[in-house]
């Protein structure tokens, strides 16, 4: 496995799942107990993009660059609140820097929460310990493990509350089969937990297999709720680059739908071109 976050870092798919994670991390804290976040696929948290790996694809500008650039409507602007808070200020750094998942779950969670962050690959692990912020801070733990194994080792957490990051890089054909097999595992341990899975579309009837299977999945573990966001900047094609994608999310918070139809328009048209748009669906529950 030699895949490197460093060339996609701040993308369309980043914005979009980050935004997503922030949101349901705002939800997360609304109540005063502690939670803890699970990222099996955690990467290296924060990313230059002045460095070769994202200079050379650029992918940082048709991303992050469209949504820092545009100016929202106040709705919108008060969902991205969270997300751009964190964002803005190292976006303006001098390199200009993007984070990754860990980054926005330790600059959001309370002293009382905490955070587990996987990466099959030791230097990932090794690059996101060595940050001073996540070096000095009890209440994360850092492990180079396989995230899908790791998982069901770590659920469910002693808090009984909590996040799931399950985010693969989708370089292996197996991948799907894998994300499916550990939320199989993981709802049945832990029906109730807020899990949220990533996933390419690049092949249409791929991802529908995956949904109708992960539906019955979750429906037998008993997971009462659970939503489909997809958000696309072009035309899907199976042998072009990565346009469309999507997030799994189990028992979202429940403002989560609502928040979504006004979110992710808004960023399919700020960083879409040609047939771009977003779709919210509910897999199960009402
Ligand atoms: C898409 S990146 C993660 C990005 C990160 N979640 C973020 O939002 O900033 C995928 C990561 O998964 C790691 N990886 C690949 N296979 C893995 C596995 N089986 N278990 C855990 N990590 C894996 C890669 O090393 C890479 O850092």
């Amino acid at each position: 496995m030699n895949y490197r976050h460093a060339y996609h870092a701040g993308n369309f798919a980043d914005v979009f799942k980050h935004v997503v994670l922030t949101r349901i991390l705002v939800y997360l804290k609304r109540k005063e107990t502690a939670f803890r976040v699970i990222d099996t696929h955690a990467g290296d948290g924060i990313y230059d993009l002045s460095a070769e790996a994202a200079e050379k694809t650029s992918e940082w500008r048709d991303g992050i660059g469209k949504v820092a650039a545009a100016e929202a409507p106040p709705d919108v602007r008060d969902l991205l609140e969270p997300y751009l808070a964190i964002v803005l200020p190292l976006l303006n750094a001098d390199p200009p820097l993007y984070p990754g998942s860990p980054t926005f779950a330790r600059r959001l969670l309370r002293s009382q929460d905490r955070m587990i962050f996987c990466d099959a690959q030791e230097e990932a692990i090794a690059v996101l310990m060595a940050r001073s912020e996540f070096r000095r801070d009890r209440r994360i733990k850092g492990i180079a493990i396989d995230g899908f194994t790791a998982l069901n080792a770590f659920v469910p957490p002693v808090e009984r509350r909590g996040l799931v990051l399950i985010d693969p890089p989708f370089e292996t054909k197996t991948e799907f089969v894998d994300l499916l097999a550990a939320l199989t595992a993981a709802t049945r341990k832990w029906p109730s937990g807020v899990y949220m899975a990533w996933f390419p579309i690049k092949d249409r009837g791929a991802a529908n297999g995956f949904l109708d299977a992960l539906r019955q999945a979750m429906k037998d573990a008993g997971v009462r709720s659970a939503l489909r966001l997809e958000l696309q900047v072009e035309t899907p094609r199976p042998d072009a680059a990565l346009v469309a994608n999507g997030l799994v999310i189990l028992n979202p918070p429940y403002p989560l739908a609502v928040e979504a139809r006004t979110v992710l328009p808004y960023l399919a048209r700020t960083m879409g071109t040609g047939r771009f748009g977003a779709d919210i669906q509910r897999l199960l529950g009402d």
